[in-house]
């Protein structure tokens, strides 16, 4: 069986590969993902009947698979994936009913070097409801005002894991893991260390305040910047199928689950690939 890929959708995301079996993959196949998610930073391969372990195989065609930090989301037979998961209307991390990655974010930009990529794979899908929607972060940037770029162009940001303007429930810490992630600093334009080209980089969970600015005139710049980021011209909806394998670029994408109705179980692997410090 050879692979499929189509085109990605009005906003540069969301091209679907089929024909890849995780189990038993072509000699071509690595180097046909990496030209199809270099193409559409959010990528969605079909139908996978994936395995822990043939999850991770795929995991590694976009780089290395790195542990997951926060023990609550840990898989433990894997040490590289992590779970997330609601059961019974509550999420698994938190403990609470709130969606969980409900809000626009971008993974794990609170430390010091987020990961590049994430992998989701969808074990337990609902019928109706739960998807996950994804952010074009390049087009958004070259969307701005010449005078907003010119703005931003040398701002940065404080980002920390329970950030002041933070609007989704995080699970606890240990007190290892919190001394692990102090408070970093990013700028708000990272350029792609692979294609160059220049994204927005902001994450609403994670940003506490744009750095050297008044608080107030921060939180308007960021206000500002996030509506522009997530109107409906840059959004792509990811509708879960089970057996998807979803990969987003996280130097140039933000993206956000969905809730759905009653009490459906949903439950998905994730591996993060190792990334470098954002410039
Ligand atoms: C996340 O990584 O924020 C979760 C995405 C999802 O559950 O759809």
């Amino acid at each position: 069986m050879s692979i499929e890929v189509t085109e990605p959708g009005p906003a540069g995301l969301g091209a679907v590969v089929t024909g890849f079996d995780p189990d038993a993959p072509a000699p071509e196949a690595g180097d046909a993902l990496r030209a199809a998610f270099r193409a559409s930073p959010m990528l969605c391969i079909r139908g996978c009947a994936a395995t822990p372990e043939s999850f991770l195989r795929v995991a590694r065609v976009f780089g290395t698979p790195q542990r997951e930090l926060m023990g609550v989301l840990r898989d433990g037979a894997v040490a590289e994936i992590s779970v997330i998961e609601r059961k019974q209307g509550i999420s698994t991390a938190t403990g609470k009913s709130a969606t969980f990655g409900g809000h626009w974010h971008t993974d794990d930009s609170y430390m010091a070097v987020p990961c590049a990529i994430t992998l989701l794979y969808g074990e337990v899908v609902p019928p109706k409801g739960g998807d996950t929607s994804f952010t074009n972060m390049h087009a958004a940037y070259e969307a701005l005002p010449a005078g907003t770029r010119a703005r931003i162009a040398d701002l940065s940001a404080v980002h920390t894991y329970q950030s002041r303007r933070n609007l989704s429930p995080v699970p606890e810490r240990s007190a290892e893991e919190e001394a692990r992630t102090p408070p970093v600093t990013h700028p708000l334009v990272r350029t792609h260390p692979e294609t160059g080209r220049k994204a927005l980089y902001i994450n609403p969970n994670r940003i506490d305040r744009v750095a050297d600015m008044p608080l107030a005139e921060g939180d308007a710049l960021l206000d500002e910047l996030i509506a522009h980021a997530t109107q409906p011209a840059f959004v792509h909806v990811h509708a879960w199928e089970p057996g998807d394998i979803v990969i987003w670029d996280n130097r140039c994408t933000m993206h956000r689950a969905s809730p759905h109705e009653g009490d459906h179980p949903r439950r998905l692997l994730r591996i993060l690939i190792e990334g470098t410090v954002p410039v």
